[in-house]
């Protein structure tokens, strides 16, 4: 593995997710594999799981890992091509990032898209030229349409949760939920993408009309309007909002309804509950959902420092 920007960079899915969870049972097991190295762990956008998650994954692999708040300390960065810089961005990204490649072994990028230019948004062009100009292994920590590290947490928590009867394939929604603003539809993008890739489940997506995903991402999905229709016999409903992307970054209609509640929840396999978190209470979820003991949220977030260190151990093992 040279870079892991999303799943086309995953190789054997279940082998990966093997891994993450054998460094679960030992976490020092190959303590000395990052000696020397240094991540540089950079966020343009804020995060609490991300960043705790990959510095633990790569302290566990020996690594010192060095996190810079972007948006908050750096330099605003341009990223335009042939940009006369005579405005609000100081540095450009083909300066930067060079420098970032020399102070590191590995680079962990955090950026959001901006929800206003989909083509611009859907071309990657931030993290790509991250990846051109620093020419050294990138991760994603999640960019403008995907979030892979999130994804693999997720494969790992369902496989952790797989229930125990005799069916071929567990059923897997993942349920549109309302938010108070718009937000991106990297998780969701990625999830599904993960999710048809790996082919080991009955894949839903449910969400309100105008929420439709990229085709891209959705191929071999099940793609429903009915709620309640999707939720029938589900083992794992993944409660996620995101923002229109034919009509881009927009919330078309009130959608309220879709909240997911526990009355909701009666004619499913006895689901067990995911998001990636952060969550708004009593408005994606409400409190008697995820204070239930079939939330899995927590542990789903726990197992977001396997994931990284899988990841982490592979990138290491091809720059070694
Ligand atoms: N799920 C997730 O990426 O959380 P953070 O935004 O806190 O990193």
């Amino acid at each position: 593995m040279r870079n892991f920007l999303s799943v086309k960079d995953a190789g054997n899915i279940n082998s990966l997710v093997k891994l993450a969870t054998n460094f679960r049972q030992n976490p020092l097991s190959q303590q000395s594999l990052g000696s020397g190295k240094r991540i540089g762990l950079i966020f343009l956008n804020p995060s609490m799981r991300t960043r705790l998650s990959t510095q633990i994954a790569a302290q566990n692999l020996g690594m010192e890992a060095i996190v810079f708040n972007g948006s908050q300390d750096g330099w605003s960065l341009e990223f335009e091509d042939g940009a006369v810089m005579n405005g609000s961005s100081v540095e450009h990204i083909r300066d930067a990032a060079p420098i970032l490649g020399r102070y590191f072994d590995i680079l962990g990028i955090r950026t959001f898209p901006s929800l206003k230019n989909r083509e611009e948004d859907y071309s990657e062009s931030v993290m790509k030229q991250f990846v051109n100009y620093a020419g050294i292994p990138v991760i994603s920590l999640e960019s403008a349409t995907v979030h892979p590290l999130q994804s693999l947490t997720d494969i790992i928590t369902i496989t952790d949760n797989l229930p125990i009867q005799n069916k071929t394939k567990p059923k897997v929604v993942l349920s549109w939920a309302p938010h108070v603003k718009p937000l991106p539809q990297c998780v969701a993008n990625s999830f599904s993408e993960w999710i048809t890739t790996w082919n080991e489940c009955d894949f839903v997506i449910a969400h309100p009309k105008g929420y439709e995903l990229a085709g891209q991402f959705t191929k071999g999905a099940l793609v429903t309007n009915d709620h309640a229709q999707a939720l029938k016999d589900a083992d794992f409903v993944y409660v996620k909002n995101w923002s229109s992307y034919a009509d881009y970054g927009q919330i078309p209609g009130n959608s309220n309804d879709w909240m997911l509640t526990l009355d909701k929840l009666a004619v499913t396999n006895n689901a067990k509950i995911m998001h990636c978190l952060p969550v708004r209470r009593n408005v994606e979820l409400s409190d008697e959902v995820l204070d239930s003991s079939n939330s899995i949220v927590t542990e789903q977030a726990a197992n977001r420092v396997w994931a990284a260190q899988a990841v982490l151990s592979q990138i290491l093992n091809n720059i070694k």
